[in-house]
């Protein structure tokens, strides 16, 4: 009888450890219609498509892990949501704060992340598509033939 409860409590540890990544996951799930668009800021075909420029965007925010903060679909964690702000956010107001950060208020500064100084133009493209919901969340590739 001793060994009966150490067991059943290692079975509900397991439940919880396996549990939580299939509720992470399926947020995760990619969302969106997959349609075509291009604007004056990126190209995107199928919706997880897109051009070169707006490709290295999406995979500075990965390296920067932007996510951590700001979830793995931009829709907010402990930072907000920037499919709403960059509705809000100028060009310049996006440029500001990724490369001097808002330290006090818990934004990381990047100012000095060659990635990001190089690719904020890209970021921005990216995230723009994101907020336009044109971009749709998860893996992004290349356009073929580009
Ligand atoms: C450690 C957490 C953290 C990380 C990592 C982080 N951010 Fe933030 N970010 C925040 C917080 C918190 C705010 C809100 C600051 C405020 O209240 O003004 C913010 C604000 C912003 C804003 C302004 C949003 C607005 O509505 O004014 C942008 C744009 C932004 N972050 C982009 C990024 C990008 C791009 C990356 C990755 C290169 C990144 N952040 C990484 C925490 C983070």
């Amino acid at each position: 009888m001793r060994l009966k409860r150490p067991a059943l409590l290692l079975s509900l540890l397991s439940c919880s450890s396996l549990c939580l990544p299939v509720a992470v996951s399926a947020a995760d799930a990619p969302k969106g219609n997959g349609h075509d668009a291009k604007t004056a800021l990126y190209t995107v075909v199928d919706g997880n498509k897109v051009d070169a420029k707006t490709l290295m965007g999406w995979k500075t925010w990965r390296a920067m892990a932007c996510e951590r903060c700001h979830g793995p679909n931009q829709e907010g964690l402990v930072g907000p949501a920037l499919v709403n702000s960059l509705k809000v956010l100028t060009k310049d107001q996006f440029h500001t704060t990724i490369t001097q950060g808002r330290l006090e208020k818990g934004m990381p500064n990047f100012g000095g992340v060659k990635m990001v100084t190089d690719n904020w133009e890209n970021l921005y493209a990216f995230l723009k598509g994101r907020s336009d919901g044109n971009i749709m969340t998860g893996h992004l590739y290349p356009i073929p033939g580009k």
